[in-house]
């Protein structure tokens, strides 16, 4: 069979981020909970968490993100023929947070408009099909909007709290794109229904069984990195024995973030793979390991520290403070990038650089504009957001929160959820 994947560069032309105006810091949230700060601080590696208020939800936060991508890569809304959100905390049961963005951000009604549910993978599922939409060449050479929108909540005083988020991250998926070419050639997937992390229908907070689903990260990653590998080999003719460190090859190693201590025990994982070996303590290869990570992964997870768990985003969240920090000498170098969703699913791929965001992403004016909240206040919040959703409720108010905009839920009114727009 024709392998299209090699005619055409399909990848990431265009990327932005947009979070909830508040955030609590981690030592804060540590000492009202009577824990370690460092325990949140060092043993999950969360410096702050981003916090989104009753008039803030995954619609408002996508669109937000939306906008941003459009404006500062100067993309042209009737380009866009397809768009997908993923999310799994979305708004209604029927009608998708894509159907809202579509019309927030004044998209031509020639356009698929779809949203994706598997856990955090279903953002990096909305890429994979936007890309072989592209490859198939029934794109018409129009771009794919893909949007990551998640707020990430489990309950009060409970293990998980600590890991939370909230936040969205927009991409443009485009043929001869200017930031990111994927390797289409070489994939990785891996699927296994577990009860790791769920959310019932009837509940707001996500249920999990923290320790289990650390381990089935970890399984899934090992398994789709072995289809990786195995693509790899068979793609390229190098024999095994001669063949470097697939790995190696990476000049960044981005991961699913749900908080930062688990990219460290992500990457330890790839590289046993890779070493065939078990990395124990005080070894050479912990040093080793360490070092790698120092390099190659940690530069790459300082917004993921400071905003939490942001589910389907995080991944991608990574990736914007990576294109951030992209130069001149990093051009046509390849990254790895690994997705994860509870439940499970898992792909792991790679990608070329092509060039950096020129300071298109705008991440210190996006962390500046937050302000910090007391331990108080974000319990009041979230005591609010429980009642957001209902019908006439009267917590909706920007006013109230301080908010104005650019996008803000108003209140779900006669059962229609209504948005108000900001925009000069
Ligand atoms: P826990 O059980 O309270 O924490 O909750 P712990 O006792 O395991 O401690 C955490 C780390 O802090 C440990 O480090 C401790 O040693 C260290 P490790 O051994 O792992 O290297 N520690 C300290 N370090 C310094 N000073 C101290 C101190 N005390 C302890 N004083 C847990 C942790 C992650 C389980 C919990 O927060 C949780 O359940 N979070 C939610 C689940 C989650 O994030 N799972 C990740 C994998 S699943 C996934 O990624 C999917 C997801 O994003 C959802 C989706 O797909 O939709 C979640």
């Amino acid at each position: 069979m024709e392998n299209l994947s090699v005619d055409r560069s399909v990848g990431i032309d265009g990327i932005a981020f947009e979070l909830p105006k508040y955030y609590v810091d981690m030592t804060d949230l540590a000492r009202a909970r009577k824990v370690d700060p460092a325990k949140y601080c060092n043993g999950l590696g969360q410096l702050e968490m981003s916090v989104a208020s009753p008039c803030e939800d995954t619609v408002t936060l996508a669109a937000g993100a939306g906008r941003r991508v459009i404006n500062s890569f100067g993309i042209n809304p009737d380009s866009i023929g397809l768009v997908i959100v993923g999310t799994e905390t979305s708004v209604d049961h029927s009608k998708p947070v894509s159907s809202f963005v579509h019309q927030m951000l004044g998209l031509s009604k020639e356009c698929r408009v779809i949203e994706i549910k598997h856990a955090c993978y279903g953002a990096l599922a909305g890429v994979s099909i936007a890309t072989d939409w592209i490859l198939s060449g029934r794109n018409q050479s129009k771009c794919a909007l893909v949007i990551a929108s998640d707020i990430a909540r489990y309950e009060l005083h409970s293990a998980g709290e600590p890991t939370q988020g909230a936040g969205a991250v927009a991409l443009i998926i485009s043929e001869n794109p200017r930031l990111l070419s994927f390797e289409t050639q070489f994939q990785g997937f891996y699927a296994k229904q577990v009860m790791d992390f769920w959310r019932p229908l009837y509940r707001k907070e996500a249920l999990v069984d923290g320790h289990f689903s650390i381990n089935c990260y970890l399984d899934a990653l090992a398994g789709a990195y072995s289809m990786y590998q195995r693509s790899f080999r068979k793609n390229n003719i190098i024999q095994a024995d001669k063949e470097e460190l697939i790995s190696s090859q990476f000049s960044a190693c981005l991961y699913h973030v749900p908080f930062v201590k688990m990219a460290w025990k992500g990457h330890k994982k790839l590289l046993e793979q890779d070493w065939n070996l078990v990395i124990e303590k005080d070894t050479n290869e912990m040093e080793q390991a360490t070092l790698d990570f120092q390099s190659r992964v940690s530069p790459y997870l300082k917004l993921n520290a400071r905003v939490g768990n942001i589910y389907t985003g995080s991944l991608f969240l990574s990736l914007c403070e990576f294109i951030s920090n992209v130069d001149h000498s990093m051009i046509d170098k390849k990254i790895s990038l690994f997705g994860y969703g509870s439940g499970c699913a898992a792909e792991f791929f790679s990608a070329r650089i092509v060039s950096s965001d020129q300071g298109k992403i705008k991440k210190e004016e996006i962390m500046n504009k937050r302000q910090k909240i007391s331990i108080d206040h974000y319990e009041e919040i979230l005591f609010a957001s429980q009642l957001g959703d209902a019908n006439d409720s009267t917590v909706c108010d920007p006013l109230k929160w301080n908010l104005d905009g650019p996008f803000l839920y108003l209140g779900t009114k006669n059962h229609i959820r209504t948005y108000e727009s900001f925009l000069e």
